[in-house]
């Protein structure tokens, strides 16, 4: 069994798990595109010690590229811990990640998601040139 074959997939606006990946779909070559990736844009994600999105990582694949390439994992790590107990911690962090970069070739960003009881879960985004 692959790895490919636990990651889920499903639209955003019906799947809570599911990465929104915002930014433009035409892009300038070689110029710093912004990218924003959350989860729960429709349907909230709960955010607790015992439930909650540990980190969403993301690629790009260019167009007739063999490879993928990974843009930056971001780590989600204050889920309400304490020495008090789950939930009695002061600090969140929260499941969305500003970031920019740039390309020479169109093609399709990734975002994976993973969530601490429910398992992986992948969206994308095609950006053109233009
Ligand atoms: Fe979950």
């Amino acid at each position: 069994m692959r790895i490919s074959e636990k990651i889920q997939e499903a639209d955003w606006k019906a799947e809570k798990h599911s990465p929104v990946i915002e930014c433009p779909d035409k892009v300038k070559a070689d110029e710093w595109v912004k990218v924003d990736v959350s989860l729960g844009k429709a349907i909230a994600h709960p955010n607790t010690t015992e439930h909650h999105i540990r980190w969403i990582e993301c690629f790009f694949s260019p167009d007739d590229d063999k490879f993928i390439y990974e843009l930056g994992r971001f780590e989600f790590t204050s889920h309400g811990e304490s020495v008090a107990g789950p939930n009695e911690g002061p600090l969140y962090t929260n499941h969305e990640v500003t970031f920019s970069f740039k390309t020479k070739k169109p093609g399709t960003l990734h975002a994976l998601s993973s969530c601490n009881i429910h398992g992986l879960w992948e969206s994308e985004k095609r950006v053109e040139l233009g």
